[in-house]
């Protein structure tokens, strides 16, 4: 048997022959003779002269081959009591009707079209439309805020959005309608259409000649065909936060994206077709792409879209129940869901009234997977709880436990070892390659596998900059960690100002812009402290402008607001502390890393250049008047890392 370092060599020592055996899984319009070339940017891109599409491949050849009656989507909503199952037949037929309609209103392939959904079936269904037609959809999570979604407008220029009337949370309905109005509003770019989902909870009106309603709209369309397109076209556009307030357009590749998926569904979540998969997470994330969406669909899976929470709806052992009433044999969520289960139900009593013997594997990313709660997964549940590791701009894991090809030993705090594909290192701030056990950056060398982002839309020197720079012949992940003696990789930090809340990516530097907004800041730093249920959660520390004398928990209330309004909900931001200065190198640095230990009770060095040693007090005592250090309850410290 063909064990995981046999597979790896295979890659390794013939890439491109190992990618073009791989895309024999595809079903390609024009077969792909070379697997990787480079573009007039120098940029290596997989499968240019291949012709394909991305909606045959998902949807239409499955029902080609006889198996239009298997289930393709199973969408399962407690918070709206439905469940309903779409087949392969009924999810072309849909998928069809759409892209005509969109067909006739004027999109063709390489329009860019904004989907704002909640998880339905019609998420699902407008980016297949798109994918059927070559337009280039961007999914914007519903979370977000309407400047958000304008600063997404106006960066991808769409000529249509298709929206819902609202999303449904447990303890409240989302406007979304009135958020998409307000967003079109802001944005210099206007789209031409939009297309309205009514659901009942909530009935959206619609402004003359631009918004129509999602079936009406379809009801004189000609169910439209598959059209081509190269290897290299934009499957989608989907933004994610960097170091600045401006999110980065990560562009996804049609061709890598099919192969690659099409891989990771049997070789690490070893599902096959016919087998039912969930991934618990959003159509507004990456992993709603790549693993709600478009991978198992390519592979012949059912697909679960669960719109519900992991505690509340109604309680935690949502999870147990879909996974056992739908036969899920591979299930993926964020640890921050266990962890939220565990605090619900301790004990695990909800699962006893489950049965979850169709489950093989349960995978975890999104952030760092804490062994403590890795082990009370895998002790209550009896199955390998796999963490992984990836990233938007890569779509798949760089790091995974192949489970499709060998389950290899789990040690927990680890998502085990790169997949083929991706060679790591572990480099210094020189670019110098670390022995095994020292911390460093981590970085894969140049080129990256299929699949993987080739360019930051409208912002290729953007993409260099981010990405190529730091160094030379490798991608910089923008994730700190170290190798073990046995090849194992760990993920101890960012070496950004990226943090992650709830799974969810998000950036202090845009956190800091909204601040520094607020007429009364003259300066801020926001950071992300350690929290025992959402991993980290962004502080404020911020200075007044001489002369303000306002009540600080007025301006704290004003600067959650203005966090909530610009940046949306999803950023948990409600903790904020006026301070008389920040801790600042010599040369004007702010010192976060250094206020980061100091929220999480971690040992720290004093900078050798700090500017004043003694504000660091100051610090200590402001964030221990929002309970910083907190007891830890699930978490580990990470390692240290310096800024
Ligand atoms: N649309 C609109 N609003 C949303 C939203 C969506 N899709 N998802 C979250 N929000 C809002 C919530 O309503 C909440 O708003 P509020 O402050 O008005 O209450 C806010 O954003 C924060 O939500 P959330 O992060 O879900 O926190 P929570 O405290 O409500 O729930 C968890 C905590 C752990 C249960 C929840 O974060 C969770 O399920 N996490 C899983 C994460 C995940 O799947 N990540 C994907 C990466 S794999
Ligand atoms: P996103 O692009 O939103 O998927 O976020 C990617 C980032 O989340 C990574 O760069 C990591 O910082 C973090 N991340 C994702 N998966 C893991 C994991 N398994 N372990 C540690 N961090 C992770």
């Amino acid at each position: 048997m063909t064990g995981y370092k046999e597979v790896y060599e295979d890659w390794r020592n013939a890439p491109n022959a190992f990618w073009l055996r791989q895309a024999e899984a595809i079903d390609w319009i024009q077969p792909p003779k070379t697997g990787l070339s480079k573009n007039s940017d120098g940029v290596h891109e997989w499968f240019a002269d291949a012709t394909v599409n991305t909606c045959w491949n998902a949807v239409d050849r499955h029902v080609e081959a006889g198996n239009g009656n298997r289930t393709a989507i199973i969408y399962d909503s407690p918070v709206t009591d439905t469940i309903e199952h779409i087949s392969f037949t009924d999810l072309q037929s849909r998928t069809a009707r759409l892209a005509g309609a969109l067909a006739q209103r004027g999109i063709t392939k390489g329009d860019r079209v904004v989907i704002y959904m909640p998880m339905v079936p019609e998420a699902l269904v407008a980016m297949l439309a798109c994918a059927r037609i070559g337009a280039i959809h961007s999914v914007v999570f519903g979370g977000f805020a309407a400047n958000e979604l304008a600063t997404r407008l106006d960066d991808c220029t769409p000529k249509a959005v298709l929206a819902a009337s609202c999303g449904i949370e447990p303890t409240h309905v989302v406007h979304y309608k009135p958020l998409l109005d307000q967003a079109i509003e802001l944005a210099i770019c206007k789209p031409e259409f939009c297309l309205i989902l009514q659901r009942e909870q909530e009935r959206a009106t619609l402004v003359e000649g631009r918004d129509f309603d999602w079936f009406d709209a379809q009801k004189d369309a000609e169910p439209v065909a598959c059209v081509p397109v190269e290897g290299t076209h934009p499957a989608y556009i989907l933004y994610t936060s960097g170091t600045t307030g401006n999110p980065k357009g990560v562009v996804r590749p049609t061709g890598g994206q099919l192969v690659a998926l099409s891989w990771s569904m049997r070789n690490i979540y070893n599902v096959q077709p016919g087998d039912v998969f969930w991934a618990a997470s959003d159509v507004g994330w990456v992993v709603g792409h790549s693993y709600i969406c478009y991978g198992p669909l390519i592979n012949g899976n059912t697909t679960i879209l669960y719109e519900g929470k992991p505690i509340g709806t109604p309680d935690a052992g949502a999870f147990w129940r879909v996974i056992s009433e739908h036969k899920v044999k591979s299930f993926f969520t964020a640890p921050t869901a266990f962890r939220a289960v565990k605090r619900a139900d301790p004990r695990g009593e909800l699962l006893k009234d489950y049965d979850l013997s169709a489950l093989e594997l349960v995978f975890l990313a999104g952030e760092r997977a804490d062994p403590a709660t890795v082990e009370w997964a895998e002790e209550k549940t009896g199955k390998p709880v796999i963490d992984h590791w990836w990233q938007t701009e890569t779509s798949w894991s760089i790091a995974a436990n192949p489970a499709g090809i060998e389950l290899l030993p789990i040690k927990p705090g680890s998502p085990t070892v790169p997949m083929p594909g991706y060679e790591i290192a572990i480099l210094d701030e020189a670019g110098q390659i670390l022995p095994p056990g020292s911390l460093g950056a981590i970085a894969i060398k140049l080129p990256l596998p299929p699949s993987c982002f080739t360019t930051v839309w409208n912002a290729h020197e953007r993409f260099e900059k981010s990405y190529l720079e730091s160094f030379p012949g490798y991608y910089e992940t923008g994730d700190a960690g170290m190798i073990d003696d046995d090849g194992y990789l760990y993920i101890m930090a960012r070496t950004d100002d990226v943090i992650n809340v709830a799974g969810h990516r998000l950036s202090t530097g845009a956190i800091e812009e909204v601040i520094a907004d607020h007429p009364d800041v003259a300066e801020c730093a926001v950071i992300g402290a350690a929290d025992a249920l959402k991993g980290q959660i962004p502080v404020a520390l911020y200075c007044v402008n001489e002369g303000v004398s306002r009540d600080p928990s007025e301006v704290v209330s004003e600067l959650v607001q203005m966090v909530r309004d610009r940046i949306g909900p999803v950023a948990a931001f409600r903790q904020a502390t006026p301070v008389d200065r920040l801790p600042k190198t010599r040369s004007g640095k702010i010192l976060r890393a250094t206020m980061v230990k100091i929220a999480d009770g971690q040992p720290f060095k004093v900078p050798a250049t700090i500017d004043d040693p003694a504000i660091l007090d100051e610090v200590t005592a402001a964030l221990a008047s929002l309970g910083y250090p907190r007891l830890q309850e699930a978490l580990e410290p990470d390692a240290a890392i310096s800024s």
